[in-house]
């Protein structure tokens, strides 16, 4: 397998390495995914996190694994337990069902495997850009734009997905200011988009999530660039959990807001936002030093926007309007 390189996965002399998110900002520890075993642990402790980025990561520990003297009973085996490693993210589905579309048969053919795998990485890195075409013309020079948990260079393996936006907007040199909701409560915000745009140099002010209403309705905020997870059919989105306030807020204070995600997000066999599976992770992440130590919690780890609500959803390849029209 051939030498590959993102701000969070690589590939790299026959290693496959996953930067530690979960020990960002302050420590750069890469880590080594030996089997698909090591790739599913990393992939449900947010080592790795981020929709594209956990199929890119999927594709890549089959591909490893391919390489061993694996049988294709237990290579079948670690596609599905891979595949089931997170619910929500449909790219991660997306990612495990293309390299099982690439093996025939008969025994497992390597090559074609290793090769379905490297494509699905490069076809992130243009996806990434192919969003940023589309979305990055419509951040006016100026702009205060606000985003929620991280899309960016850490979420895929190419230069994001809203964080590629507004990357491509400020190259191209637009003056523009980043609030950042802090993201609670694994805070991909305060941890990761504020790490990733301090390396781009791109202005940002991190807030709490419950203080953009207060922006918004003071005008402080232009337009919401926020990923998703998961498109349904029908337009309606998953996203990390605070987006569907961010979004009613928005609509409220009529502030243009876009969901931005490649074509491994949509899932056309999901009619509507309703039957997205939505991950409930432990109570261990919500409760803290202040409160209780046995107290009851509930903590989903994404929540569904309508598309009635958004302005619209920017694709690689084109943009969906919503229901709220204008923005454009
Ligand atoms: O739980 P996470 O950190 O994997 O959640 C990530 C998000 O919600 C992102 O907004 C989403 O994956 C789309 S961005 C590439």
């Amino acid at each position: 397998m051939r030498n590959l390189n993102s701000m969070g996965l690589r590939y790299e002399s026959g290693r496959l390495l996953v930067l530690d998110q979960t020990r960002l900002p302050h420590e750069e520890v890469w880590l080594e995914s030996r089997t698909p075993e090591d790739m599913i642990e990393m992939i449900q402790s947010l080592r790795i996190r981020g929709a594209p980025l956990i199929g890119v990561g999927a594709a890549l520990a089959l591909a490893h694994l391919s390489k061993s003297d694996v049988s294709k009973s237990q290579f079948m085996d670690a596609a599905r337990s891979l595949r089931a490693a997170r619910p929500t993210a449909v790219n991660l589905m997306v990612a495990v069902d293309r390299v099982l579309a690439s093996v025939g048969p008969g025994p497992l053919e390597k090559d074609t495997i290793i090769k379905c795998a490297e494509d699905f990485f490069d076809e992130d890195v243009r996806l990434c850009e192919g969003m940023a075409a589309q979305g990055a013309p419509l951040i006016q020079n100026g702009d205060n734009l606000l985003t929620h948990c991280n899309t960016g260079g850490l979420a895929t393996v190419g230069i994001g997905t809203a964080l590629g936006v507004i990357r491509r907007a400020h190259e191209s040199g637009k003056r523009i200011h980043v609030f950042v909701d802090e993201t609670r409560p694994l805070l991909q915000g305060a941890r990761l988009t504020a790490w990733e745009l301090g390396k781009l140099g791109i202005p940002y002010t991190l807030i709490c999530d419950n203080m953009a209403a207060m922006l918004m309705k003071k005008g402080k905020i232009n337009r919401v660039f926020v990923g998703s997870d998961r498109i349904a059919a029908n337009g309606d989105f998953a996203n990390k959990i605070g987006t569907y306030s961010v979004a009613v807020n928005a609509a409220f204070h009529d502030v243009p807001f876009y969901a931005v995600a490649p074509a491994t997000t949509v899932d056309s066999k999901c009619p509507t936002g309703e039957q997205i599976p939505i991950e409930e992770r432990p109570s261990s992440e919500v409760r803290n030093q202040w409160s209780p130590r046995e107290c009851h919690v509930f903590n989903p780890a994404f929540d569904v926007t309508p598309i009635q609500i958004v302005s619209g959803v920017v694709l690689d390849d084109r943009i969906i309007k919503g229901g709220r029209g204008g923005g454009f």
